[in-house]
């Protein structure tokens, strides 16, 4: 259950305390902006249907920010629920994963962690796209293990409505907004604390999901404005198959490195990118579907957000519950995919 970096118990040599640490959930909380848009209103503008965005994606309707709301705003809403529900403890570290920062520069997480009163900590914005939620555990653990940090606030937060070009149906029924946040402590082994967490990337294929304008390649390229070179591309067949490999090995080497069976699994908690990707994820795995919580029907893909408004939802509706083995995987553009474990813990403030 320890993670190779927490891990360890040789006798120092250095003088130096060799504490072994484990980065342990305590608390959980999502926000879902309140506008909703069904698949009828997606019809009502794009050449689409109802039944074909039910039947590729398993979407019915999403939630989207409203004007006036950055992702600063949705991050701040799931901190807040996240801090209340491990009790308010004092929090000194904050990661926001994203790719739709309020703002090229500076980061956004400073920002949220001054609104949530957290002034002084350190906090970063950490862009791995849908699979920055596990980069965040992975970096929260880091913080933990090296003694940077108690206590860290790990949030995904998007308002992808706002980087998918609205005339492009292929995307446009796909993508949505929302945050999700945990907080994790400093532990050992016990209920709570993340197994080995698995990373990896595959950046020769980064043509599959991309924006090509607003970076120094299309400074360097002289992209000319106005030519939707701001909205995001994707290549949706070679995404779903990737997806459905990448995040099937790293589920399996995460297992692996716990000790555990993909029987041992009660629940799957992945990246909610498609429901046709989870059910091909779900068979790869022999993960029955009962085992398989999902929110795709009415939140889309909400990217780095994804897992942690699942987490939060299901723990609301009993759905997950304390002592339940939980096997947590994403994947996304980048490319990027990771996978962790843990036994869910009661948490200080219930749901
Ligand atoms: N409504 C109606 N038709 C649509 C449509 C929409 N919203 N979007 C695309 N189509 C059309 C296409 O234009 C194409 O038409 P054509 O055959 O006349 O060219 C047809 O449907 C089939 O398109 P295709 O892309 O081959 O469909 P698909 O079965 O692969 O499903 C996706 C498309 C996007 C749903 C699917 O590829 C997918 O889920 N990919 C993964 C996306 C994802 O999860 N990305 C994020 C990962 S983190």
């Amino acid at each position: 259950m320890r993670s190779p970096a927490t891990g360890g118990g040789a006798p120092s040599r250095t003088g130096l305390p060799a504490v072994p640490r484990s980065a342990v959930v305590m608390g959980v909380g999502g926000w879902l902006p309140p506008d909703v848009v069904t698949n009828d209103d997606l019809a009502a503008r794009l050449d689409t249907s109802d039944a074909w965005i039910r039947t590729r994606t398993g979407i019915a309707r999403r939630h989207v920010a409203g004007r006036g709301t950055a992702v600063s705003d949705l991050a701040v809403e799931a901190g807040r629920r996240a801090l209340a529900s491990a009790g308010g403890p004092a929090v000194d570290a904050v990661v926001l994963a994203t790719m739709t920062p309020d703002h090229p520069v500076p980061a956004t997480a400073p920002v949220v962690a001054a609104r949530l009163g957290l002034d002084g900590v350190p906090a970063f914005d950490l862009a791995a796209t849908c699979a920055g939620f596990v980069y965040g555990l992975a970096s929260a653990a880091g913080l933990i293990a090296a003694s940077v940090a108690e206590r860290v606030l790990v949030i995904g937060a998007e308002v992808l409505t706002g980087i998918v070009d609205p005339r492009d149906r292929s995307l446009a029924v796909l993508f949505a907004d929302g945050a999700g946040a945990v907080v994790l402590r400093a532990g050992h082994d016990e209920p709570g604390a993340l197994g080995p967490v698995v990373l990896g990337s595959d950046g020769a294929r980064d043509d599959l999901l991309y924006i090509p304008g607003g970076g120094s390649r299309a400074r360097a390229g002289g992209l000319p404005a106005g030519t939707g070179g701001e909205f995001l591309r994707m290549r949706g067949r070679e995404i779903f198959r990737n997806a459905v490999e990448r995040m099937a090995e790293s589920s399996r080497r995460a297992l692996e490195a716990a000790g555990w069976k993909t029987g041992d699994v009660d629940r799957l908690v992945a990246h909610q990118a498609n429901a046709r990707i989870l059910a091909a994820l779900g068979d790869e795995l022999e993960i029955p579907a009962d085992r398989r919580p999902s929110t795709i029907e009415h939140t889309g893909n909400t990217a780095s957000a994804s897992i942690p408004l699942l987490l939060a939802e299901t723990v609301a509706d009993g759905r997950l519950r304390p002592g339940h083995r939980v096997l947590i995987t994403a994947f996304g553009g980048g490319l990027a995919w990771g996978a962790t474990t843990l036994v869910w813990p009661e948490l200080p403030a219930g749901h």
